[in-house]
């Protein structure tokens, strides 16, 4: 197995590359850029409560966890946000991040959500709390017993991982959602709006960040 490798991308923000699968955990047009175009600004933008239940599907590096902590504190709100990771990230990779470096604003809060231990509800600070679950989407043995407002999908790519994105999760995933409740995810292949649609979800495209013409918004109403 070669190791996961760090890497710059077009907003000068770091993601993560994948080797073995030939894939990166963000896109190289910008990591941020990206990650705060469809899961903060078409996403809990539109959660129109102060306080709300997050789950995201892939919790990574932890950027749209940390972007989400960002948005929290910005905007005055209570955030959960419950994350699903079947690969945790080694520490060692993580803390060369350059969101874990002293120059960065948000190292502090960077590193005391890495810090959470896995599976416990923890409070990083009176705006955010984050529960890092170690598990399998495709094989729950965790249980989700919070309404969630909104679900940030962030599988790897359909062409690296068709099985999750799939009628099986996603039926899942609309049972944990609240009725007003709302899934965002990057890709907008017709395979994705298809298995969405077919799960329950009414589905809408919008437009995507640089590098990317869609994205998806899912809805159960
Ligand atoms: C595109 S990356 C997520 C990026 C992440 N949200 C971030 O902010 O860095 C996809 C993630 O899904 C995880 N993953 C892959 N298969 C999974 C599964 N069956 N269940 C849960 N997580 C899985 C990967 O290990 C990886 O961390």
């Amino acid at each position: 197995m070669i190791d996961p490798q760090i890497v710059k991308t077009a907003d000068g923000s770091d993601t993560i590359y994948l080797p073995e699968l030939d894939e990166t955990y963000h896109s190289i047009f910008g990591a941020v850029q990206e990650a705060n175009h469809i899961f903060i600004e078409n996403g809990l933008k539109f959660i129109k409560k102060n306080s709300i239940t997050v789950l995201e599907i892939g919790f990574g590096t932890g950027l749209n966890a940390l972007l989400t902590a960002k948005y929290a504190i910005e905007n005055d709100l209570k955030i959960e946000f419950i994350t699903i990771e079947k690969f945790p990230l080694a520490n060692e990779l993580l803390v060369q991040l350059s969101y874990a470096n002293h120059s960065n604003p948000d190292e502090m809060l960077f590193r005391k959500i890495h810090d959470a231990e896995w599976e416990k509800p923890t409070i990083i600070n009176s705006y955010f709390s984050v529960q890092k679950i170690k598990g399998d989407i495709l094989n729950p043995d965790f249980e989700i017993n919070k309404e969630i407002d909104i679900i940030f999908f962030d599988a790897f790519a359909p062409s690296k991982q068709g099985e999750i994105w799939d009628e099986k999760v996603f039926k899942l995933l609309y049972q944990y959602l609240n009725m007003d409740g709302i899934l965002v995810t990057y890709s907008s292949a017709g395979i994705v709006k298809r298995a969405l649609r077919t799960s329950g979800f009414n589905v809408k495209r919008l437009i995507g960040p640089p590098g990317k013409h869609h994205i998806l918004l899912a809805s159960k109403l």
